[in-house]
């Protein structure tokens, strides 16, 4: 037997016991005549101690140990004398009787403790020594029960977990996609699912009524810390459903999940129409962790002055920081670099700061009569000591981004966001269609298969833009966890929809043929939503990136590091697939 016991589970009651032990020698540390080693597995670090005096040949053994090497211990419990509080196993330690080394190592890159010194390319090249590290190891297993939870839940609800395939169609919409080139089909190409969407749609079909898979999607997107190119979704699906039925049954599995693995009562999830996510936060992801609302600045700001920016503006909004009215020149002048920044675009910081005495003074003071600058205070109902920031432009959605960023930026500096406080809501009612500039024609805000408003469809012919759809966010610290809708389940309206998004008939068959048949055959009303499981559980481990709590993942330019993937194939495999390559020249 490899061992009797693990090194995260001996404690007081256990002394006198004899165990044996196996795991890496995480460091060792010669006292005098005594050799201590801290040995570690999965579960947890157990000090080992070798005593020159009663066994010189086992502690010199110990002495050659080197840093991860594989060993087992045999040796009985003991009380410690100098206890480590910040251990479980604190309070014992083993005398060791034998010593097997199992295996040596090398010298690892980096230090394998809560705390490394290995930079992160290091780590992620030697990825499977930085999931020893305790703090990387616990997100993986938060993750684990995490996805056990939700299997627990869905299955209690009576959802089926089906697999979907991975070698699918390219479908047009949604992000680009990543293809794999058929060895049997010379010239055509698989392409891996985004998401199942039209998958689970086809099962709603089937009748199988309530659907779920934990799924891996892939999408050649840019990435940032919330975006990997294979992510993992919680994907569900449900027949004869209205949305409040979505509503009220994800919310349960979300309840479900924070009080199982948080200890978490949540309340009612708010819900915020997207129209007000965007006049009040700017985003339709808002973080409601704290308030710090936009107020629309335009009655009065815009031409009761001489200043000409606002007077050009399309919008002006303003957030008022509570208590910061302390800020120096110097920190506003670092505030306005930080908008003009060109990841956030804006031209300019208007402020205001409100003495102690409720004066307001402002760095377009000399463009505002008093009673305009009382207005604005009022408008903005700050206090003595408040902070009045304003921003302005001449497109609306862009300055609001502009507002958001920097309510965020000011929320995080006010110590307004912590991680351990969670502001759970669903944003509701999207508007179906979004204009691009680059296709220069409206794109599914959505994807195309959701459904509209009833009450909107007859404004599909005579104002597209303006059309609500059935679609919903669930969003977490100003983190979009999940996202769903109502779909349709009508050929023709599906068809009309297709020709809104700019697809000709023969196009719309060729492309989704197969859904829109389906629809034939007696197609349920159904809808559904899917959670990005890496964006739910890095919110619940408090991590900056999803990459964290994912055992391999990619970096920002798409690489595994580790596998040194992707790679170039050999000419063969070229030809057998009938691919010729012809790479950019330098
Ligand atoms: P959507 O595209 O909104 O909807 O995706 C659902 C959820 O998946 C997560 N997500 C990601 N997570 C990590 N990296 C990514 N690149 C990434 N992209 C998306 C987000 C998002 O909320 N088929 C629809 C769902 C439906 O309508 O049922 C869909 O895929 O948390």
């Amino acid at each position: 037997m490899f061992r009797t016991k693990t090194c995260g589970e001996l404690r007081l009651a256990n002394v006198g016991e004899s165990v044996t032990l196996s795991g890496w020698v995480q460091r060792t540390r010669k006292m005098g005549g005594m050799t201590f080693a801290d040995l570690r597995d999965r579960y947890g670090i157990t000090q080992l101690v070798f005593d020159e005096s009663t066994d010189a040949a086992l502690c010199e053994q110990a002495n050659r140990l080197g840093r991860e090497w594989v060993i087992q211990v045999v040796g009985e419990v003991s009380e410690r004398q100098s206890k480590n509080q910040n251990l479980p196993t604190g309070d014992i330690e083993i005398i060791v009787r034998q010593l097997v080394v199992l295996n040596e190592s090398a010298v690892p890159p980096f230090t394998i403790e809560e705390q490394s010194d290995g930079g992160d390319d290091l780590r992620m090249k030697y990825r499977y020594l930085d999931l020893r590290r305790p703090c990387v190891r616990k997100n993986l297993e938060l993750r684990h029960k995490f996805a056990f939870e939700v299997r627990r839940y869905l299955d209690q609800q009576g959802f089926m977990e089906i697999e979907t395939p991975v070698l699918v169609n390219s479908t047009p919409e949604g992000a680009r996609d990543f293809v794999v080139p058929s060895r049997m089909n010379p010239g055509q190409f698989y392409a891996l699912p985004q998401s199942p969407q039209t998958l689970k749609q086809l099962l709603m079909v089937a009748g199988m009524d309530r659907y779920f898979q934990i799924v891996k999607c892939f999408r050649d997107e840019d990435l940032r810390a919330d975006r990997q190119p294979e992510f993992t979704q919680i994907d569900c699906e449900m027949s004869f459903v209205e949305q409040e039925d979505i509503l009220q049954m994800f919310e349960g599995m979300s309840r479900h999940l924070f009080k199982t693995i948080l200890n978490i009562d949540i309340p009612t999830l708010p819900r915020m129409t997207w129209a007000d996510a965007m006049k009040y936060y700017g985003s339709d992801k808002p973080d409601t962790r704290f308030d710090m609302k936009f107020v629309e600045l335009m009655d009065v700001l815009k031409g009761t002055g001489e200043f000409s920016v606002f007077n050009e503006a399309e919008y002006i909004g303003g957030i008022c920081c509570e208590g910061q009215a302390v800020y120096t020149r110097k920190q506003l002048d670092q505030l306005t670099d930080f908008v003009r920044r060109p990841q956030i675009g804006a031209k300019g910081l208007v402020y205001a700061r409100v003495g102690e005495d409720g004066t307001l003074k402002s760095s377009v003071d000399k463009f505002y009569s008093p009673e305009v600058l009382e207005n604005l205070k009022n408008a903005m109902q700050a206090k003595p000591g408040d902070l009045i920031l304003i921003i302005s432009g001449p497109d609306t959605l862009k300055a609001r981004k502009q507002l958001c960023e920097l309510r965020l930026e000011m929320g995080s500096r006010m110590g307004l966001r912590p991680k351990d406080k969670f502001s759970c809501l669903w944003v509701i009612d999207f508007p179906m269609y979004e204009w691009s500039d680059e296709e220069q024609r409206l794109m599914a805000m959505h994807h195309p298969f959701t459904s509209p408003k009833p009450e909107d469809i007859p404004l599909l012919d005579t104002d597209p833009a303006s059309v609500r759809a059935n679609a919903y966010d669930m969003v977490i610290n100003g983190v979009e966890v999940g996202g769903g809708s109502i779909r349709i389940h009508d050929a023709k309206l599906q068809q009309k929809i297709f020709e809104i998004l700019g697809f000709t008939p023969e196009q719309a068959q060729q492309k989704f043929g197969f859904l829109m048949n389906a629809f034939k055959y007696g197609a349920p009303p159904h809808g559904g939503l899917a959670y990005g499981l890496d964006r739910f559980v890095s919110l619940f481990a408090q991590l900056d990136s999803i990459r964290d709590c994912i055992a391999f993942p990619k970096n920002n330019s798409g690489r595994d590091v580790m596998l040194d993937a992707p790679g170039f194939i050999d000419q063969s495999q070229l030809d057998e697939l009938c691919l010729q390559i012809d790479l950019p020249k330098e």
